[in-house]
């Protein structure tokens, strides 16, 4: 099963990706995690650049990764109680046409790490509704919330070994989740 890895932070020492980098290794077998670089280059969404002709390479990058991935694994920080908008914006870019995208059907997961106590809860409200209107399907799940992220992270690499047991099961879940999906 290959599942492509999004972290929606930019950021270079960024908890969020240090946690996508987590789960490659502690994928299940069976399952390839390949994380997703090219979140940088997706410009702003614009209906007039939403054709064949003018779409941007970037944006055609993205939607035929997804196309190819079996499932996806989503991670993010949370903005202002919500989905980071660099994040959105690619969701957003990714969802067209309307309930017939590459989005539509897709097995996912999501998660999210951050320095406060409930570890991007809200953000993750905001972003399985999001992913709702694509027609992802997002495995039910308690929550992977990575709260207190400066203790748990160091030198760009999870080392809190409660939260990469925890994060190991959660990716055996998905795999069990997305294979039944898949039928
Ligand atoms: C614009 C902005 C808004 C933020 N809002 C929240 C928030 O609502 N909740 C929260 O827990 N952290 C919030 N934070 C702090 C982030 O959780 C923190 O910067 C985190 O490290 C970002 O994730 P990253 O390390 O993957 O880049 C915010 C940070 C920024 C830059």
């Amino acid at each position: 099963m290959r599942v492509m890895g999004i972290a929606g932070s930019l950021r270079q020492s960024s908890y969020n990706r240090a946690l996508l980098a987590a789960a490659v290794e502690l994928a299940p077998e069976g399952m390839t995690i390949e994380p997703y670089e090219g979140l940088a280059d997706i410009p702003m969404y614009n209906g007039d650049l939403d054709t064949d002709e003018l779409r941007p390479a970037s944006v055609v990058d993205l939607k035929r990764r997804i196309a190819e991935a079996d499932a996806l694994f989503i991670v993010s920080p949370e903005y202002n109680y919500s989905v980071p908008g660099v994040l959105k914006n690619a969701i957003d870019w990714a969802s067209r046409p309307g309930y017939k995208s590459v989005l539509s059907g897709k097995p996912a997961a999501i998660g999210g790490a951050s320095g406060g106590g409930i570890g991007t809860a809200r953000m993750q409200v905001h972003l399985r509704e999001v992913l709702y209107a694509t027609l992802v399907h997002v495995m039910p799940h308690p929550g992977l919330l990575v709260g207190a992220a400066q203790t748990k992270f160091s030198d760009g690499r999870l080392t809190d070994e409660a939260t990469r047991q925890f994060l190991a099961n959660f990716l055996r879940d998905f795999h069990a989740f997305a294979a039944a999906r898949r039928g």
